[in-house]
């Protein structure tokens, strides 16, 4: 494996068109990390923030899905144009390839997908370009670490033990790229029955703990809702579909902070 460097050595290229980018990142797959990205845009959105949404998942897309985007990118002028969906500028490797064929890719070739996505495509006017990472320490991370300017990154994790594992590597990562970490995400953090009490699935506490241990900020929980999956397979996700639902409010809190942290 590679071995990631110190930033300073290398030159990093802000993303054309944005003011900030944000890496939605965690070392472990499955922890609600793309769904989170997406509502999350969704709210900046709804904050009145300008926002495009880079799936930087090549082996697993899964933009074309939770925002149900069916259609090819145009391109002008050696450019892609990114697809407008919910108001928000779309990029996605599902976008250009048939959703049934696995991607079977070298490390250059995924190197050279997200250049692509960061600098041959028209994102326009943004305030925010909210980057889905995918789940390790791989490729995709060794190019935004060595080439790409990322100005924050959220860690969305469960609380599970194995899946805080891999955080504490993700952090570990950031840390040394120089990247800085805004906060940690309690994805899934328990369950609420229809008797109104709290079923801890995957264990409780361990996400706000490990923040507190690498100092970093906790930025609170988002319980299990059974309507955040089933809106998002349905290619609406719940900040769009359902805007009084109590994982939208969750959504908007956040997004209101980050707004108020970098555009203020
Ligand atoms: N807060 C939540 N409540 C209920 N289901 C969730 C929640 N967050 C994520 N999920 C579900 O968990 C699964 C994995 O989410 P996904 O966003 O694809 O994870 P990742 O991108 O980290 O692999 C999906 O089926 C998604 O609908
Ligand atoms: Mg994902």
């Amino acid at each position: 494996m590679a071995q990631i460097k110190p930033t300073k050595k290398f030159v990093k290229n802000p993303i054309q068109g944005t003011k900030f980018a944000i890496a939605i990142s965690s070392a472990k797959g499955g922890v609600g990390k793309s769904t989170f990205a997406t509502n999350f845009a969704l709210a900046l959105k709804k904050s009145g923030c300008k926002v495009g949404l880079l799936d930087a998942d090549i082996y697993g897309p899964s933009l074309p899905k939770l925002f149900s985007i069916n259609g090819k990118p145009e391109s002008q002028e050696g450019k892609l144009i990114p697809i407008n969906k919910f108001d928000i500028q779309c990029m996605s490797i599902g976008f250009l390839t048939d959703e049934q064929t696995p991607m079977i890719w070298r490390g250059p070739m995924v190197t050279s997908a997200i250049k692509t996505f960061t600098q041959k495509v028209s994102w326009k006017d943004l305030d925010f370009i909210i980057v889905d990472m995918p789940p390790g320490t791989g490729d995709t991370q060794l190019t935004f670490a060595q080439e790409i300017k990322l100005d924050g990154a959220i860690i969305v994790s469960t609380p599970q033990e194995i899946a805080l594992q891999d955080v504490k590597r993700g952090i570990r990562m950031f840390d040394k790229l120089g990247t800085k970490i805004i906060g940690l995400v309690d994805n899934m953090s328990f369950f609420k029955g229809d008797d109104g009490k709290k079923y801890d699935i995957f264990g409780t506490g361990g996400v706000k703990k490990t923040a507190e241990d690498f100092n970093k900020e906790f930025l609170g929980e988002i319980p299990i809702y059974p309507e955040v999956g089933k809106y998002g397979d349905q290619g609406k996700p719940i900040v769009e579909a359902l805007p009084d639902h109590e994982a939208t409010k969750i959504y908007m809190g956040l997004a209101e902070r980050i707004k108020k942290e970098y555009l203020d």
